[in-house]
């Protein structure tokens, strides 16, 4: 007797059996929290929005992107090796379609702040400065690795992406007393572990500093 299941039996059907229509709508139930990646390059600072944006590693700090190929703004940021991350408040869906479109000077009139990473959107809930770790292969996407080297991040509400439309974070009630109204966590950051990444929210505006942030 084995305790082996009978693996042949348990082989989904192969990637020829999955329609682009489906493949979206599926994929498309995975909410997310869509972020401006921007850079300083020769010709100027450029972005984009991106929704898939994830944490990867907290030793050494690392995250990732998914870029599609062909995406002109990357090919540009590539050349920096540097880019900033500001993950878009609620309040910022505006930029989320502004920036999610092929059009040059997407940064005109927008306000932003150098950061060491790239330009950093006034407004947003977080910002992270990175360094290019990696650019993999990845089907019709390269998945982008970057070291975070900087970051600083302040109250408020996420925006979200789910089914093609943007909405809001709704918190359930809880009975944590370190849990404001707003439901914001009181306290201090979750330590990084990494002196290599410097918390500039900490030392530049105390009161603005988000609690401890805490995966979901
Ligand atoms: C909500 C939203 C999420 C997006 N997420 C991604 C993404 O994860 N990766 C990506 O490459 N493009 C993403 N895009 C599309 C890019 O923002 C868009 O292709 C780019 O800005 C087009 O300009 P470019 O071709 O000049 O780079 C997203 C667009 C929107 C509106």
């Amino acid at each position: 007797m084995t305790l082996v299941p009978d693996r042949t039996s348990m082989v989904p059907p192969g990637p020829a059996a999955i329609s682009g229509d489906d493949y979206r709508d599926v994929l498309g139930r995975f909410a997310s929290g869509p972020v401006i990646i921007a850079a300083d390059t020769e010709s100027g600072p450029v972005g984009f929005t991106c929704q898939s944006f994830f944490s990867v590693s907290l030793d050494p700090p690392l995250v990732a992107i998914s870029v599609r190929r062909g995406s002109t703004t990357w090919e540009q940021i590539k050349t920096v090796g540097r880019l900033s991350v500001s993950v878009l408040s609620d309040e910022q869906h505006d930029l989320a379609q502004r920036f999610g479109r092929a059009t040059a000077d997407k940064l005109a009139g927008v306000g932003w702040t150098p950061g060491t990473g790239g330009p950093q959107l006034d407004g947003a809930l977080a910002h992270l400065s990175c360094t290019v770790e990696s650019v993999n292969d990845a089907g019709d996407h390269y998945v982008v690795i970057g070291r975070v080297t900087d970051l600083d991040a302040r109250h408020g509400h996420p925006l979200l992406f789910f089914r093609g439309r943007f909405g809001r974070f709704h918190p359930r009630p809880t009975s944590d007393p370190t849990v404001d109204a707003s439901g914001e966590r009181e306290g201090g950051h979750t330590g990084w572990g990494s002196a290599a990444v410097t918390r500039r929210g900490v030392n530049r505006a105390p009161a603005e500093v988000c609690g401890a942030v805490v995966p979901a």
